[in-house]
């Protein structure tokens, strides 16, 4: 077996609120391979954007470790690669720059002139399919059109990981569907690791190897499923989703996760309770 690309061991989260103390996420062990395409289902406030925060050196683990092993480009000389590159739910690209300006802006961060830099970002504007926007400002763009930034961006740091969190969740259906199928294609061609964070189970299957399950908080592995032996790669979208095993596995991500976001609403309703009574003393 080669060395895993991100080996996390024991991570732990706490966070205090009102002097309580919980945990946020508790005990992950897990192993991604390199190239894997890694998704993360889980009631809502279980830690998965916790967990990818820690990842990305954005939020520090109380206890446990992780390691990113070193790719091949690692010594690409003088512009090394960055650890990963975060894709976030909410749109964050910079207003005043342009597509090109934007999606080169981790390039230029390294210190790559622009000759370089505005030809690296040519390609992958031109591989999300915004070729002609290169110039133009985020607020001419739609939303799908500004995720398609992101995307863009993160790929053109040519990251040894990508980090997702719920990057298609504010989109609409067929714009969703449109993006899935452009991420796994460009994906295919890169074969970067991604962490994918998101709540559409459909989602999960159509673009992960596997799929980890998270319990309700505090946030443990509840199961992994292994999606690529029902889905072999290269996948066609629409050849997934109209088979037969595309149900089956629905069901059994369903069954693992239904328990966990009952919980997860329960708890909601008991904090809220608490809150409202304590407003009221
Ligand atoms: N900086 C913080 N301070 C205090 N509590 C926090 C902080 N960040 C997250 N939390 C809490 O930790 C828990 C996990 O949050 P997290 O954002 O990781 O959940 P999530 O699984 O991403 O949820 P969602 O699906 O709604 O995005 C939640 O209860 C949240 O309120
Ligand atoms: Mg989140």
């Amino acid at each position: 077996m080669p060395e895993p690309k991100i080996k996390v061991r024991g991570l732990s989260k706490h966070f205090a609120v009102k002097s309580r103390r919980f945990t946020a996420i508790d005990n992950i062990d897990l192993d991604i391979r390199g190239g894997e395409f890694f998704c993360i289902v889980g009631p809502s406030g279980c830690g998965k954007t916790t967990l990818l925060r820690i990842l990305a050196g954005l939020e520090q683990q109380d206890s446990g470790r992780f390691d990113i092993a070193a790719g091949e480009g690692a010594d690409r000389g003088r512009s090394a690669a960055p650890q990963n590159s975060m894709v976030f739910q909410e749109q964050s690209i910079f207003p005043w720059m342009t597509v090109r300006d934007n999606v080169a802006f981790g390039l230029k961060a390294r210190g790559i002139g622009k000759t370089e830099r505005y030809a690296v970002a040519d390609r992958f504007i031109d591989k999300v399919g915004l070729s002609g926007f290169a110039s133009a400002l985020p607020h001419q763009l739609s939303g799908g059109m500004k995720q398609r930034v992101s995307i863009a961006r993160a790929f053109a740091n040519d990251p040894e990981i990508l980090l997702m969190d719920e990057p298609f969740a504010a989109l609409d259906e067929q714009t969703k569907l449109i993006l899935q199928v452009e991420l796994l294609r460009i994906w295919e061609e890169t074969r970067k690791s991604v962490l994918y964070v998101t709540h559409s189970i459909d989602e999960a299957i159509v673009l992960a190897d596997r799929i980890m399950i998270m319990s309700a908080r505090p946030g443990r592995i509840k199961e992994i499923i292994d999606v690529s032996a029902v889905f072999p790669r290269p996948r066609r979208v629409e050849s997934v989703k109209s088979s037969a095993q595309y149900g089956e596995l629905f069901g059994r991500v369903w069954s693992q996760l239904r328990d966990e976001v009952a919980t997860a609403a329960a708890s909601a309703n008991e904090a809220g309770a608490q809150r409202e009574g304590g407003g009221k003393s």
